[in-house]
């Protein structure tokens, strides 16, 4: 049977569950964790679910504009492959796979740090993929920069630098069931931090520097040529810190619920951060993003773009690059649904109109 034919795997969740049949217990451990007692990550997505639609009717929506402005430049969607590190447990072409579904879809990838490829090879193989780099900041200041000059050689058009990972969430999922060792080699980014043998995700996540302080985002927004984005801020206050410090954007992102428990979702933290930094800087949203009504959400609540995670990977490994392809078409085809049936042919013109807070309860996973 070849799965993503099946007229089953109509949903983001169809695809999860197909994926879930087919992951290796590690893998599966590793995708689908959070951290404590994964408060965070389940209501990433009820917090979408929180929000009712303010749907207008009789605007004329035969023409539709799903498009964005993102970073100065025009976008065909809001749509963007999260970062996400060591892809090649859900398929064999890993990272390439998930670029290839990007240069399909016209979504951007975002190459992580700790990628199964380099941003080189990515770049050779799939050069039509539009592409950013997600920077862990090593201890070895030398390695990050050099990360960074391959990705600007390369073509990657941002920078996402992120923060929220000084040191590793407490995962149970993962230290119940965990994710096979990964020889040091098969990560270029760690063997050149001094890497060496197998090592498990917690081992690679240790070569990060906890001391990282905005005097270095600065730093890095000085030396880059392209424009550099902040991963992981939750509050107006680091939002405003951000662009003090030269920032092009921020991601608001909890990192899908893996790092500390009980913090804002996306969803929640974004009104704020937007109505503090949305004029000066991009604003972008990840967690939780499972439907084209979340991301008309997300936009209306001041959002530029979003970051989708783990269905990208579901879609990975039910069938490799078509797979996570056909999510993000899925993901696509309902947004523009949801446009026309929101009344709001253009994503642009969304604005806090669009949604307000939902009379129901969010549903419990
Ligand atoms: C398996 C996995 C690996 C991840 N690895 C990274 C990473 O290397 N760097 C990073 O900035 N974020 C990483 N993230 C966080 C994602 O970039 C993103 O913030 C999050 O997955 C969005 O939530 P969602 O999965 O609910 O869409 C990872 C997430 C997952 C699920």
């Amino acid at each position: 049977m070849v799965a993503h034919r099946s007229p089953t795997l109509v949903s983001l969740a169809d695809y999860e569950c197909e994926a879930q049949r087919r992951l290796d217990p590690g893998a599966l451990a590793y995708v689908s964790g959070g951290a404590g007692d994964e408060l965070t990550m389940r209501e990433n997505a009820a917090a979408w679910q929180r929000l009712a639609i303010r749907p207008r009717v009789l605007v004329g929506v035969g023409q539709r504009d799903p498009g964005t402005t993102l970073l100065g430049k025009r976008r065909p969607h809001p749509l963007i492959i999260a970062p996400m590190a060591f892809q090649r447990f859900a398929h064999r072409d890993g990272e390439l796979a998930s670029a290839r579904a990007a240069a399909k879809t016209g979504a951007i990838v975002c190459l992580a740090t700790l990628a199964s490829t380099t941003a080189p090879r990515l770049a050779h193989a799939v050069p039509d993929a539009p592409r950013w780099f997600q920077l862990y900041v090593f201890a070895d200041r030398g390695v990050s920069r050099e990360l960074v000059a391959q990705a600007v050689e390369h073509g990657y058009e941002a920078l996402v630098v992120t923060v929220d990972l000084p040191v590793l969430g407490f995962r149970e999922r993962e230290l119940r069931t965990p994710l096979q060792a990964t020889h040091a080699e098969q990560i270029a980014s760690a063997a050149a931090a001094g890497a060496q043998g197998t090592m498990t995700p917690p081992q690679f996540a240790s070569l990060i520097d906890a001391d990282l302080k905005w005097s270095d985002i600065e730093q890095f927004v000085g030396e880059s040529p392209i424009p550099v984005l902040v991963k992981g801020i939750l509050t107006p206050e680091d939002a405003r810190l951000a662009a003090e410090h030269g920032a092009a954007g921020v991601v608001v992102s909890n990192h899908g619920g893996r790092q500390l428990d009980t913090v804002f979702t996306g969803a929640e933290a974004l009104p704020e951060i937007a109505a503090a930094v949305g004029e000066r800087i991009d604003v972008l949203v990840d967690g939780g993003i499972r439907r084209g009504t979340d991301v008309l959400k997300a936009l209306s609540l001041g959002a530029r773009a979003v970051m989708v995670g783990r269905p990208v990977i579901w879609g990975l490994a039910v069938d490799g690059a078509d797979g996570a392809a056909r999510v993000l078409e899925i993901l696509l085809s309902e947004f523009d649904t949801a446009l026309a049936l929101a009344g709001a042919p253009r994503a642009a013109a969304l604005d806090g109109s669009f949604v307000a807070p939902a009379p129901w309860a969010p549903p419990r996973q």
